[in-house]
């Protein structure tokens, strides 16, 4: 914890190569780790960060499947447009490799193979869904059919988003293989299995006991899983795309994406440093960081430092800072409905202003608790922070500079108090900044970083230079030196957040580089050093700008909408008695909390005008439980009671689903006495 490091290796969680990156993304992992990555630099620290794509896994054969293209046709278009915007973005990845390259495969494969050779895996053979018109094994989402729960006919193999039960293919009524539509068959096969299980002792140790300084969501998410106690889990697949498992008689079979993509930081590090790697990744004396967002904890967290221990040879990680979702404009980011930012398209729609993202996406990083981009937030803090503070001081002192002292940097002569009192407020602006960002606070290191514009605009503010022009030119250059050594400290404090205006700033100050250890002093510029020509920094961004980048949104989600229409087919007719079988209820939910470890499920009280209900249903994604307390919902009042993660569910909600999977309770139009009959 507060060991001495000689070396850091940053990882960021490796992209999918089925789709561009987003802002959530890009706030969750890639502009968190390259703060933290610039930051180390600058302080001349040794640190490489590492990058790439996780190119296997069942998504990206069905992105194929349904374009009619390869998997490699597939992630070979995603890598390009990836690993361009991260660069255009200034990702400063020391690699950006993919995990189709040959290297990765080796490396995979002999990991694999070395704990398959130390007896780590569990063989198991089970029975799975086969296709035989395909003639292929069935991943869980190549399978659907009828809930046996809810009984909605559009369940996938491996779970039900109607009822939100997590499922196994064969517990469905009626599979199906989406593939050839045919009803698949249960057949044999064997798979690898890691056994978690038999590294709960060492994990509970390791994090419980050792990483009590993990932050909250991480840790507590770590504690849930080792409470719940672990399973033995396969890192095999009947798949034939994926890194084949090295072992005789496992034809067909290739390692679980899961398996292989974290060996893909070691691959990358391999491919970087051919004879060095194994420093970074095996002497002690070295910090491993993995930046990922919280879907991806308990991989880093628990399955892949379970395989590095396994192996035995290999460094853990001292930290995982995982983060919270970015969501955008109070709606989940979502790719499917095309309900995001993407970076391609923003670097086009904005060129030159990577920091403006940057800045904007740190500002309101969803550290701890999920977060909410908006353009018009996004505006404001363009127009009001960096505009109207950061860009006018440092156009207001190079202006002034060139204006009176011919763009020299001004002597400066004796200090006021009321400079002192200004210099007095920046002292500790280092050790402020180092504290957040070795904990991996950004936003309280960039709030930090703005104080310090901050200072310097309300400082010329305050003393009003041009003012004295006329009567004490000595003490205007006082000022403009102030000012002018407040602009460097800023040109190296803002490098790791906004590189783009840091770089620019050094420029337009003659400034050879930054040095982090001269933050706080006001003796980086000489006096008679050339100030070039002020340009700005930060430009104002416009109403319409703005309301184009809403309209764009809106409407490419309708298109999305528009272009795969998708209402569920009406099912076979029913006679009247059958659906008077039916008891349908208004009731109103009086209480309301989310079930532990179900992440899909409510508890619901319902006053049913009787003596009262519970009912669990599927609806956490779209319901705060706070926010459906109070409300009069429909629902099933004699469906067969059914326990729901230990709970006894009394009914079903009624709830509309669109096609893209959202839930929406159904209410009457009016309140009506709980208990009345919906017919
Ligand atoms: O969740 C994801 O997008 C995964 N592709 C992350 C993989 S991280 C690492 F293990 F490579
Ligand atoms: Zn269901």
């Amino acid at each position: 914890m507060d060991k001495k490091y000689k070396r850091t290796l940053v990882t960021t969680a490796l992209p999918y190569a089925n789709g561009p990156v987003h802002i959530g993304h890009l706030a969750g992992v890639y502009v968190p780790a390259d703060i933290y990555t610039r930051y180390l630099r600058l302080k001349g620290e040794d640190v490489i960060m590492i990058g790439g794509s996780d190119e296997h896994g069942v998504p990206i054969t069905i992105k194929a499947r349904k374009e009619g293209v390869t998997p490699q046709e597939i992630v070979d278009r995603y890598h390009g447009i990836i690993k361009k915007s991260f660069e255009e973005f200034g990702i400063s990845f020391d690699i950006y490799s993919r995990t189709t390259s040959d290297i990765h495969r080796k490396t995979a494969s002999d990991f694999f193979r070395t704990l398959y050779d130390k007896g780590v895996f569990i063989e198991k053979t089970t029975e799975q869904y086969y296709d035989t018109e395909a003639g292929q094994f069935l991943a869980d989402r190549y399978i659907t059919g009828t809930c046996p729960h809810c009984k909605n006919e559009h369940a996938y193999g491996d779970q039900c988003e109607a009822c939100g039960t997590s499922l196994n293919a064969t517990d469905l009524i009626n599979p199906k293989s989406t593939i050839s539509g045919s009803a698949p068959v249960l057949r044999e096969t064997k798979h690898w299995y890691l056994p978690l299980d038999k590294y709960e002792g060492f994990l509970r140790e390791w994090i419980l006991e050792g990483h009590k300084e993990w932050k909250t969501n991480v840790y507590g998410q770590c504690k849930s899983w080792l409470d719940m106690g672990l399973q033995p889990r396969a890192v095999s697949r009947d798949l034939d795309w994926g890194v084949p498992v090295p072992v005789e008689g496992a034809e067909g079979k290739v390692l679980y994406v899961w398996f292989d993509a974290p060996i893909g930081y070691i691959s990358n590090t391999k491919e970087l440093l051919p004879d060095k790697w194994e420093l970074y990744w095996k002497d002690s004396e070295t910090k491993l960081v993995h930046f990922i967002g919280k879907d991806n904890i308990v991989f880093h967290c628990i399955v892949f430092p379970t395989m590095l221990k396994a192996e035995g040879s290999f460094i853990l990680p001292e930290n995982v800072p995982a983060n919270e979702f970015l969501n955008l404009e109070g709606d989940k980011i979502s790719t499917s409905r095309n309900w995001a930012v993407w970076l391609h398209e923003y670097l086009a729609d904005f060129p030159g202003k990577q920091d403006v993202l940057r800045y904007v996406l740190t500002a309101n990083a969803p550290e701890t608790k999920d977060n909410d981009f908006t353009w018009r937030d996004f505006q404001a803090r363009n127009n009001n922070e960096l505009v109207a503070i950061f860009g006018n001081f440092i156009n207001r002192s190079i202006v002034l500079t060139h204006k009176y002292f011919d763009g020299k940097v001004p002597q400066r002569g004796e200090l006021t108090d009321y400079d002192n009192s200004v210099l007095e407020e920046f002292k500790s602006i280092k050790e402020e900044l180092e504290r957040y960002l070795s904990t991996y606070r950004f936003r309280d290191a960039l709030r930090e970083a703005m104080n310090l514009a901050r200072i310097g605009n309300k400082y010329l503010a305050d003393t009003e230079p041009w003012k004295l022009a006329k009567t004490d030119m000595a003490r205007v250059a006082t000022i403009l030196n102030i000012a002018l050594q407040i602009s460097a400290n800023l040109a190296i404090v803002f490098e790791p957040f906004l590189p783009f205006s840091a770089a620019k700033l050094r420029k337009l100050l003659n400034m050879a580089s930054a040095e982090w250890d001269k933050i706080g002093s006001i003796d980086i510029l000489k006096a008679g050093d050339t100030v070039e020509p002020a340009e700005l920094l930060f430009e104002k961004i416009d109403d319409a700008v703005i309301e184009a980048q809403i309209k764009k949104l809106h409407d490419t989600k309708q298109e999305n909408m528009k272009a795969e229409p998708s209402v569920a087919p009406i099912r076979e007719n029913i006679g009247f008695e059958d659906f008077m079988k039916l008891d349908i209820r208004v009731g109103r939910v009086t209480e309301c909390s989310k079930v532990p470890k179900a992440d899909k499920l409510l508890q619901l009280k319902i006053d049913d005008g009787l003596k009262g209900r519970t009912i669990v249903s599927g609806i956490a994604k779209y319901y705060e439980p706070e926010e459906l307390v109070g409300k009069q919902v429909c629902f099933v009042a004699n469906l067969e009671p059914r326990k729901l993660k230990g709970i006894l569910s009394e009914g079903m909600i009624l709830s509309a689903e669109d096609a893209d999977g959202r839930l929406a309770v159904v209410s009457p139009a009016a309140d009506v006495t709980p208990g009345s009959e919906v017919k």
